[in-house]
């Protein structure tokens, strides 16, 4: 290969694969020439700082002869000039990967010092014109350093007292402090408060308590323990002159300290707030989303800013939702991190240290000392909310499209149709736009009369549907949201009381003021009047970051956090409300422009479950914030139909379980540009492993559902297959969910965190601790790499031992077929696979008892209505052990209809099959038990889930 990256060659608005154009020849001149934007040409940059002059070098890997490369750099804080020169460089066609090229630079700093320091690379075609798109940017992050900081001496503790556990610190500024970018904040206060024995809040605010805080019917703060605490698993420690604190544990080990050497120790600034911490080289940090990156966040080169915006899978750009909680794995212990902060912020991991610059608000800190993975999300959502419980119904498969042929009632049946034709699953219809009414809320388009008489045909056969709703409310004469939002007053405002506009998809529109005392109830209103011509069974909530089409004017704070990845060129009123606006409460749109999608949800959730008092809910937001989870799920919004987007599911998928929003998946096939039957078939097979499993599309597109291709159709089959037989499984991992938090799609270090070789692993992952899943996600391959952690682990299809000590095995994974695997030691639920969910839980049981190295295995079953918000349910544990499996039931308030038909015991290590099958001591009549490659089954069961029972065979 010529280049180890693909670079990427951009002609007016198509992007083309450079190596392509290779093959084609095309270097030939034209008119406008060929670029290309190449971040990752850059490397090994180095740099000093001294009397605000920075200096440096950085390489340049190789190009093509008659490419003249172009750098030019811009900061973070404008106002500094650098010299430089323009090189032109030559293509070793045979050394095509080394470092080429030598390129100093030095210049002054402004007095207020720079930020981050962007270089970008271009390489153009000779004779052709630069182009100055932004897009071959590489950065790095200076951290402080180079900017002048020497005024910015923190604060000193002048008052400190303790009451009830809860340590106050009063602190005032040293000196005159630094006004880097807006006046300090002069008296301070800091509160230590201990919530459980693994929680301690440390809050920094302002001693009149008159600056933003989240309030906590929005943004849940959790409330200590009224009990004593005795052994707590954290110490909290701090500096007088400057304060600083430090959070370690019992052992020593410090996890969190602000002390950072050379940087500002804290800077409470109106609207720049600035804290450090130092951390471990190479740390592994997982969190800090929206986002699409690696899992691992890169430790050195991470730039992760939170703004909502309305922004698809760019890589580290900041995207809908804001999540500021990390996650720490050092040494086999986690613990977490939590910036209980809406405002926009930039938080940066460079060599050692997380740096957090936030534009407003407090800094609220929640530290969680886990200290395994589980315990560590289980008390962050403890904090902002367990995620919600969702209906059974949604664990299905869902098929959405925008455009296309679904613009009528036709379409979408005609889609149905062909599905069930194929033999596919399908659980839900979801309906995009092309729905409404001039794109209104809440209205049916002319093509949809006959809309509502097909829901109730799709309830009929146990299907369900799902409707999108955008905030933006169309603001014509007569339209009845837009009117009865008028009467009661709640639409967002401009300081002076005048409604504000935008535009989104129906033209001009306002929105809603969730803050509004009003606004709960006109959306339920709304919402409730909507079902009576539309009978959906949950509600899809998009555009709500809020996205505007338009940019409006607005307050760009004087630090502009990096949004859109286009520092000072994107600012923070992009596409999106005014951050002037004033919401009911008084606060601006500045400061809460983060919680809007997640406000929405609140209000999704209230509404629906006054629709249907006691029955859970299901709100699917692009948009979210820390607590989202407990009112919504969330899809990773529009997606490309690229191998890129492919793998990045997973670690989007993965981060929100972190975030406490178990339930998500992204677009299966792709949502932008045109898939391709190859993609489609590896997407099918790993979006079957979603939480939530939906293919959707956009306009414009080719159709590109399952049943268009004959190898899609049967990997769809195949890996839907696998999903809806462990659907008692997968519904038990959402109930624990539920109540504790616990991740669902897991990355390997879950369930391995002394396990240093998966911390870096996300191109795997596993659902609960018993299946891992391995899929393919390169163009042309068919094997596939994967590593197996520590246990014995079976094949899904053949049942055999696949691996039974740590390591990488390479796996055959031919068009069709998804890898998945069997954890040893683990008993999984499963029911015999039927179309829908309801159908399939109608059948009977059977239980796959993968056995360990000792020959045991364990697991367990939850079963309710599917629907309840407080269900009466039956809980079983199974336990096995040599020749006996035990099935105590636990809890008994629901009946179980479908008895338990057969089990299979992998690993079964003898050289014949049992003769006689016992039930509770008899032998039982019927069952059957055969051998084959040590996979035992029993058969001709029939056993009642309703009572314990214990099943021996000899
Ligand atoms: C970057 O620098 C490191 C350390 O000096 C060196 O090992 C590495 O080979 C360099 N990489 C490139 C691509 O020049
Ligand atoms: C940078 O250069 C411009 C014009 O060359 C000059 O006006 C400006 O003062 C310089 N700024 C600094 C900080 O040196
Ligand atoms: C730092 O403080 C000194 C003394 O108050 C002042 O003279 C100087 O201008 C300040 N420097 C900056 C960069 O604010
Ligand atoms: C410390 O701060 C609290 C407010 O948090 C205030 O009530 C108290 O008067 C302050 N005490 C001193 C000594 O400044
Ligand atoms: C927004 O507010 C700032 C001051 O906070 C003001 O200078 C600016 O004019 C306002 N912009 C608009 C469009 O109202």
């Amino acid at each position: 290969m010529w280049f180890t990256r693909q670079l990427t060659v951009r002609t007016g608005r198509t992007t083309i694969p450079l190596l392509m154009l290779l093959f084609l020849g095309c270097f030939c001149t034209q008119s406008h020439g060929q670029y290309v934007d190449d971040p990752s040409a850059i490397v090994n940059v180095t740099y000093t700082y001294e009397n605000y002059v920075l200096s440096g070098s950085m390489m340049l890997k190789s190009f093509p002869d008659n490419m003249n490369a172009y750098i030019y750099y811009q900061t973070y804080d404008g106002v500094w000039n650098l010299t430089g020169t323009t090189i032109t460089a030559h293509w070793q066609w045979e050394n095509a990967d080394v470092t080429y090229g030598n390129w100093s630079f030095s210049g002054a700093v402004s007095p207020y010092g720079i930020s981050k320091f962007y270089v970008y690379l271009q390489l153009v075609e000779s004779g052709a014109t630069y182009i100055d798109d932004n897009n071959g940017q590489y950065y790095f992050v200076n951290n402080g350093a180079p900017r002048s900081t020497k005024n910015c001496t923190g604060y000193n503790v002048v008052h400190t007292s303790v009451a009830n556990g809860v340590t106050n610190l009063n602190l005032t500024l040293n000196g005159n402090g630094c006004a880097l970018y807006s006046p300090d904040v002069k008296y301070l206060t800091v509160s230590i408060t201990p919530y459980t024995a693994e929680v301690v809040r440390i809050k920094i605010a302002d001693t009149g308590n008159t600056r933003w805080q989240l309030p906590a019917d929005v943004v849940a703060e959790g409330t200590p323990s009224s009990e004593t605490i005795k052994t707590k698993s954290y110490t909290v420690s701090y500096t007088n002159s400057p304060f600083t604190f430090k959070v370690a544990r019992p052992s020593g080990e410090v996890l969190f300290d602000t002390s950072v050497s050379g940087l500002p120790s804290l800077i409470f600034e109106e609207e720049y707030l600035e804290i450090s911490s130092v951390l471990p080289d190479n740390a592994n940090i997982y969190g800090l989303g929206d986002m699409a990156d690696s899992f691992r966040r890169p430790p050195d080169t991470t730039l992760q800013t939170l703004w909502n915006l309305d922004q698809g899978t760019t890589r580290k750009n900041n995207a809908y939702g804001s999540h500021p909680v990390y996650y720490e794995l050092r040494d086999g212990l986690v613990h977490g991190v939590f910036l209980r902060n809406s405002n926009g912020m930039d938080i940066a991991l460079v060599a050692g240290q997380i740096t957090y610059r936030v534009i407003g608000g407090v800094l609220d800190f929640y530290f969680f000392l886990g200290s395994t993975p589980a315990a560590a999300v289980e008390q962050y959502t403890s904090i902002i909310g367990k995620p919600a419980f969702v209906p059974r119904w949604t664990l299905g498969f869902h098929q959405c499209r925008y455009g296309g042929t679904w613009v009528s009632t036709q379409g979408i049946k005609a889609t149905v149709d062909s599905l069930q034709q194929a033999g596919l699953y399908l659980d839900t219809v979801w309906a995009d736009i092309n729905y409404m009414n001039a794109y209104e809320d809440f209205t049916l388009g002319s093509n949809f009369s006959d809309w509502n008489a097909y829901v109730a045909t799709l309830h009929q056969e146990h299907l369900y549907h799902v409707p999108i709703v955008d905030p933006g409310i169309a603001i014509t004469n007569g339209y009845g949201p837009y009117q009865d939002g008028l009467s009661s007053d709640v639409f967002l405002k401009w300081p002076n009381g005048s409604l504000f506009f935008g535009q989104v998809w129906p033209g001009v529109t306002v929105w809603a003021d969730w803050f509004h005392p009003q606004a709960g109830n006109w959306w339920t209103n709304e919402i409730e009047k909507f079902h009576q011509i539309d009978s959906f069974d949950g509600l899809w909530i998009d555009m709500n970051e809020a996205s505007n089409f338009v940019t409006p004017p607005g307050y760009e704070p004087a630090y502009q956090i990096n949004n859109d990845g286009a520092w000072g060129v994107t600012g923070i009123n992009t596409r999106t409300l005014s951050t002037n606006l004033t919401h009911y409460s008084g606060v601006t749109e500045y400061n809460v422009h983060n919680l809007f999608g997640h406000y929405e949800a609140i209000h999704t959730h209230n509404a629906l479950s006054a629709l249907n008092p006691g029955n859970r809910t299901f709100v699917l937001s692009r948009s979210t914030f820390a607590g989202s989870g407990h009112v919504a799920q969330k899809w990773n919004g529009d997606n490309a139909a690229t191998w890129d987007d492919l793998y990045l599911s997973i670690p989007q998928v993965m981060s929100n379980q972190l975030f406490g929003i178990p339930m998500v998946g992204s677009d299966i096939c792709g949502f932008n540009g045109e898939t391709t039957e190859e993609l489609c078939n590896r997407w099918a097979q790993l979006g079957a492993f979603y939480p939530f499993s939906r293919h959707h599309h956009s306009t414009g597109m080719n159709d590109s559902f399952f049943f268009l291709w004959e190898s899609v159709t049967e990997s769809a089959l195949n890996a839907y297959t696998i999903r809806y037989t462990l659907l008692p499984y997968l519904y038990g991992l959402m109930q624990q969910a539920s109540s504790t938090g616990n991740a669902v799609f897991r990355p390997l270090w879950y369930d391995n965190p002394s396990d240093t070789t998966t911390y870096g692993i996300d191109t795997q992952f596993t659902l609960g601790n018993g299946i891992l899943v391995t899929p393919v996600l390169t163009e042309g391959a068919t094997s596939v790499t994967g590593y197996f952690p520590d246990g014995v682990w079976y094949d899904w299809y053949t049942r055999g031992v696949e691996s039974t000590s740590p390591g990488y095995r390479t796996l055959d994974a031919n068009l069709t077929h998804v890898n998945v695997h069997i954890k040893g030691g683990v008993i999984l639920p499963a029911q015999y696979p039927a179309k829908t969910t309801y159908s399939t839980t109608q059948n009977p049981y059977f239980l796959i008892a993968a056995l360990d190295s000792n020959g045991m295995s364990s697991g367990g079953l939850y079963v309710d209505d599917g629907v309840s918000v407080n269900p009466a349910y039956t809980q079983l544990t199974f336990a096995l052990s040599g020749s006996t499996l035990t099935i105590r039931v636990s809890q008994n308030f629901f009946y179980i209809g479908p008895k338990l038909n057969s089990v299979q015991v992998l690993g079964f290590n003898s050289p014949s099959a049992p003769s006689t099958i016992y039930l509770n001591g008899r032998p039982l009549k019927g069952a059957k038990a055969t051998l084959s490659q040590q996979v035992l089954n029993i058969t001709g069961l029939s056993i009642s889930l309703n009572s314990n029972n214990v099943l021996q065979w000899k």
